[in-house]
């Protein structure tokens, strides 16, 4: 631009971004809680893996602790979107505790298929990231060593079941696409008889997201992800773009972009995580606009409509 001798830069927006229906809905789980209840109100884990939401909430009068041993008798507790095992809920009725469960509805089907597995007598082999809040709690809806975890193709072959054991497989909401497929081919390769959960468990947030880089990524010279470090769902979006030759980055804030990055840089793709907030795509843009004269575009890929209901204790 010969007025403000900026380069210009254009701008991809994947749609969708951002927020799925699950945030959204455990956000408000926890706007209502203290709506209900008065402040404070605990939450169990941060509610959605991002800091500027956690922040908005903490203001509003929520307190974050990791485990419920943390939280008075008396106080109010929101378990996360993620999920929570079967122990949780159980020492929260123990304690007499008022307690709201934000647990995602696409990751409670995932834990009633657990169940139903186990009580049909298969062996689970749950394919997730060991440590992620979400394994942890669908791990925990079935009794000890029932259910096995693999990370990798690789795991697969480091099982020690036979082809005559009765086994099923489930998955994280938030994985690759194309990496759990073949860790699935995998899986049914080495055991033919697994039997596989009726619908995808992968959910349409994360496969959304991840098409809509798939079709903006070999477009552009760089790939901003706006998420947490945390955040499964958003690291598999740089994973997407950096799979399809395209260099990623994974960032929390404007304040983390370094002008650097947009040297030969034309073109640019953004894109959001699941719990990243609108807000924070709007901030980057500006900051761009700081040092490239920017013109927008918005690769859409799909529709969504989806909405949780909120818990009935919170609508009564
Ligand atoms: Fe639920 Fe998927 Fe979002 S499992 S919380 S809709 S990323």
């Amino acid at each position: 631009d010969p007025a403000t001798g900026k380069l210009p830069l254009a701008v991809m927006i994947a749609a969708p971004r951002g927020f799925c229906a699950g945030v959204d809905r455990a956000i408000e789980i926890v706007e209502k809680a203290i709506e209900k209840y008065g402040a404070p109100v605990y939450v169990r884990h941060e509610i959605v893996h991002n800091r500027y939401v956690v922040d908005g909430l903490k203001e509003k009068g929520a307190i974050f602790v990791e485990e419920l041993d943390e939280v008075p008798d008396d106080m109010p507790v929101v378990f996360s979107a993620h999920g929570v095992p079967k122990s949780v809920p159980a020492e929260a009725q123990r304690r007499e505790m008022i307690y709201v469960d934000a647990t995602c509805p696409l990751v409670s089907k995932v834990h009633r298929q657990a169940e139903r597995q186990i009580e049909k007598g298969q062996h689970i082999i749950f394919i997730g990231h060991e440590g992620h809040p979400e394994v942890i709690g669908t791990m925990g809806q079935v009794p000890d060593g029932q259910m096995t975890l693999v990370e990798t193709v690789e795991d697969v072959a480091t099982l020690s079941f036979t082809a005559h054991d009765s086994l099923s497989f489930l998955t994280q909401t938030t994985l690759s696409v194309d990496d759990t497929a073949e860790i699935v081919q995998a899986l049914q390769m080495r055991y033919p008889q697994i039997v596989a959960p009726k619908a995808e468990d992968i959910c349409y947030a994360t496969s959304n997201r991840q098409e809509a880089v798939k079709a903006m990524a070999p477009s552009c010279d760089l790939v901003l992800v706006i998420g947490a470090p945390n955040s499964s769902n958003s690291l598999r979006l740089v994973e997407v773009a950096e799979r399809l030759g395209t260099d990623a980055k994974l960032i929390q804030r404007a304040s983390e972009l370094d002008p650097a990055w947009l040297e030969g840089v034309g073109t640019l793709g953004l894109t959001a995580g699941a719990s990243a907030p609108e807000i924070l795509v709007r901030e980057v843009v500006a900051k761009l606009g700081e040092f490239r004269e920017v013109s927008e575009s918005t690769v859409k890929t799909a529709d969504e409509k989806i909405i949780f209901k909120l818990p009935r204790q919170l609508t009564d």
